[in-house]
């Protein structure tokens, strides 16, 4: 069948779906989500690689499934250990999201994951991409699974206009796959279009020669791969500045505490720290002061060890990092722990914290 696609080009869609498809399943890569239809499975690794590198997810999905090998075994556990089994890959509302809706799964559905797409789209956390793909790859069901690779390799292949960073363009995307997907094997070419995203259609210097579908890409044929997608720039991101502090009680115990329930890093721990909102003349004095008004901390500063900074999709954090001490009288609650340097495993830390611990054991053996 060949069709006049309203963006482009005929295309002749069996042979579109035959080069695609029959290159994925040559070349697609060896991943351990790909080894079942598990839903489950499925769902978890979807999850993780919103926003997160293939590399940087095995180890983190390998390490899941075997911790929560199933809906039950993840609807059942603490949060404090789901977050640590997430901890370093960010986005941590997308677990807490996971969590919730695999408890709604087993409450509502019996455990199995829905295979409509108005169930599946209700869960929480499930978006329209995630809802395509866990329908697609786990359940044979032809629906689009859309996400920015998606959109790279669609703008050029069909050669679409539109803006992909406006979300009013993903309903375009969704109904070019609509008209392109294979009935037969749904889950081949939805993940055969990620893979070429991932392998071959490359957001920079793409490898059209290796291309299994050049014959099919509009882009190609114009020359304009290189200028396709279009994707404005998003608005700057904020700069936050902060300053934070291991502080350790007369025993060696260090200071930690729990963030709120809701926000960025909800429910994560993090060292003691306050925002510096203009620059400080005596610095130094002044953190403390800040640490004793705003925390309530009788806290004593030796020096700076470090700096640090991390990149949020919307902000950016320049963390400045002290050592020092607590009053001996300190007393632990619900959202302040005194622990010990080994017990520090036990805790779910963002990323920057993580390295101002590396920073605090580095500084002790100077
Ligand atoms: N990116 C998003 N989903 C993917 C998948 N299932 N396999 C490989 N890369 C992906």
């Amino acid at each position: 069948m060949i069709i006049e696609h309203e963006n482009s080009e005929k295309i002749n869609i069996n042979a579109f779906q035959n080069d695609l498809i029959s290159w994925f399943k040559r070349e697609q890569r060896d991943l351990p989500w790909r080894k079942d239809q598990d839903p489950y499975k499925v769902w978890v690794s979807e999850i993780m690689l919103q926003q997160t590198r293939v590399d940087t997810v095995i180890p983190y999905f390998n390490r899941f499934i075997n911790l929560f090998p199933t809906i039950d075994d993840l609807a059942d556990a603490d949060e404090d250990k789901v977050l640590k089994a997430w901890e370093g890959l960010g986005y941590y509302s997308r677990v807490r999201n996971l969590q919730s809706a695999v408890k709604e799964v087993r409450e509502k559905y019996n455990g199995e994951v829905p295979n409509t797409p108005k169930q599946i789209a209700e869960l929480k956390g499930v978006g329209p991409y995630t809802a395509g793909a866990i329908l697609s790859i786990a359940y044979g069901i032809p629906e689009p699974a859309v996400d920015g690779n998606v959109m790279r390799v669609l703008s050029r292949i069909l050669s679409i206009w539109d803006d992909i960073a406006k979300p009013s363009s993903r309903k375009i995307f969704e109904k070019a796959v609509r008209d392109l997907i294979s009935h037969d094997d749904p889950s081949s070419f939805n993940q055969a279009l990620m893979e070429l995203g991932a392998l071959i259609c490359t957001p920079t210097s793409p490898s059209c020669l290796l291309c299994p579908v050049r014959e099919h890409c509009k882009a190609f044929f114009d020359g304009v791969q290189e200028e396709l997608p279009v994707k404005t720039k998003k608005t700057k991101t904020r700069d936050v500045q902060l300053a934070a502090a291991v502080l350790r009680k007369q025993d060696g115990k260090i200071l930690i505490h729990k963030r709120p329930a809701k926000g960025l890093l909800a429910n994560l721990w993090e060292f003691p720290n306050v925002e510096l909102h203009h620059s400080l003349q005596n610095e130094r004095e002044e953190v403390v002061q800040l640490f004793n008004q705003e925390l309530q901390l009788e806290a004593n500063f030796e020096k700076i060890i470090g700096q640090i900074e991390h990149v949020f999709s919307h902000l950016i954090w320049n963390i400045k990092v002290y050592k020092g001490t607590i009053s001996t009288d300190f007393q632990e609650n619900e959202e302040w722990k005194l622990v010990s340097i080994k017990e520090m495993e036990q805790y779910a830390f963002p990323v920057s914290y993580q390295k101002m611990f590396q920073m605090y054991l580095e500084s002790l053996e100077e």
